[in-house]
């Protein structure tokens, strides 16, 4: 284990109507910028109780921040902060309106082009204080510092995070909010935080059993409560457990002293800038070839996963590994997401331009060990076709 700092100031308040609770949590004289996605708050009912928590509060409104956050959108609500002297950005949606409220408050106050805080990780001293109700557990970005933000106009997909200043101040997460999701974003939800997870479990013995049983315990916990979650949305407990779980996956605490992996991450951000195709669903596709291509170096890690997540104890160390995968490919598949690229109407064509991004945002060797090269991203799609 190496040395680390661990720090996380984000303070969650957790559980079924706590929403009313935020206007405790935000100054009574800042003027507040709400920020939000595409109307679902207002179908469900959490815009008004937003408002009815804040009706003492001058209160601004910027909606209509995609999925995978748009650039081009974002730099408008910068501008408003500035023009309106925004004191305090409150994010309600999913991961998509947290990121992008991520770099609004980065943003803002920042002097040079915002968009150098992606594309060449510009120092940021400071941020406008935000505080975040999610609406959709997934990313982990409700107690983490990182945000990912897209630019469809020049192909790109880029992640920041500026600590400690890009943590959320607070994360509301209410699970009764999860009712409205479509199944298919409940499936993406448990999906995404399982392979936030693998990512950084899955590497090589770094001496952290700790860290590696909290990393095997999210994953039952996943295994177990998912698919109760995706099947019935009024499942309120198995709600409660995949919020938490989606929440710890990502907030640090795995991979305190280790060295993570993250190149299926890389690689699939790739998938979505290219044919649009949800987040999650990319990860489905990349990581069991990851696994498959890179089974020599990760596989003590492999093996420990084989046996503790999945309670596979028969067969050779191969055969153990290999049905590890494919029940994960069943767990992705039982989860409503597809693995193949064919699935998505994809062919060999892909790979080519997937790589060719790669390269230019100089992602040449990804993974924990540096070894995920072009070649290996190759061998990986063709498992995948
Ligand atoms: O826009 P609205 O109308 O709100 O609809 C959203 C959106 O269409 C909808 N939704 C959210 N909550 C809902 C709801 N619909 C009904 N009821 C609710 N309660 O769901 C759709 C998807 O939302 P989105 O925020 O895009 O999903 P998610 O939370 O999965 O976020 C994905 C983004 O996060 C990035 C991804 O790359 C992607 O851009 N990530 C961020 C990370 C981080 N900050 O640490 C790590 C992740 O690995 C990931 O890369
Ligand atoms: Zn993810």
């Amino acid at each position: 284990m190496n040395n680390f700092t661990y720090y996380n100031p984000t303070k969650i308040i957790f559980g079924e109507g706590t929403i009313g609770k935020i206007a405790g949590e935000i100054p009574a004289d800042a003027r507040v910028l709400i920020t939000y996605g595409g109307g679902s708050i207002k179908k469900n009912g959490v815009y008004q109780e937003v408002m009815d928590a804040l009706k003492d509060h001058k209160v601004i409104e910027f909606g209509g921040i995609e999925a995978n956050p748009q650039y081009a959108k974002l730099v408008k609500a910068v501008e408003i902060c500035r023009n309106e002297h925004i004191g305090f950005i409150l994010s309600v949606g999913g991961g998509s309106v947290l990121d992008g409220t991520k770099f609004i408050a980065a943003a803002a106050p920042f002097a040079g082009e915002p968009w150098d805080i992606l594309a060449k990780q510009a120092k940021i001293s400071r941020a406008i204080p935000f505080g975040a109700i999610l609406t959709l557990p997934a990313t982990g970005s409700e107690m983490n510092p990182w945000a990912v933000i897209s630019r469809k106009e020049i192909g790109k997909k880029l992640a920041f995070g500026a600590p400690p200043h890009t943590f959320p101040k607070f994360s509301v997460l209410d699970p009764t909010v999860t009712q409205s999701l479509s199944k298919r974003q409940r499936g993406n939800g448990v999906v995404d935080a399982f392979v936030h997870v693998t990512e950084q479990y899955l590497t090589y013995p770094q001496n952290s059993p700790l860290q590696d049983r909290y990393a095997e315990a999210i994953l039952k916990t996943l295994i177990e409560e998912g698919p109760k979650y995706v099947e019935n949305p009024e499942n309120s407990n198995a709600a409660k457990n995949v919020v938490w779980s989606a929440t710890m996956a990502l907030n640090g605490l795995i991979s305190v002293g280790v060295v993570t992996d993250w190149a299926t991450h890389s690689i699939g951000h790739e998938l979505t800038v290219l044919h649009n195709i949800d987040h999650a669903r990319t990860l489905a596709i990349v990581w069991p070839g990851m696994m498959r291509v890179m089974k020599a170096e990760k596989r003590e890690k492999l093996l420990q996963f084989a046996a503790r997540v999945w309670d596979i104890n028969t067969g050779s160390h191969d055969e153990k590994i290999e049905q590890a995968i494919v029940r994960t490919e069943d767990f992705f598949n039982n989860m409503g997401l597809p693995v193949k690229l064919a699935d998505y109407n994809l062919n060999r064509e892909v790979i080519g331009k997937v790589i060719k991004n790669l390269k230019n945002n100089n992602y040449i060797t990804l993974g924990e060990k540096k070894r995920v090269t072009p070649e290996i991203v190759e061998l990986i799609f063709r498992d995948r076709l």
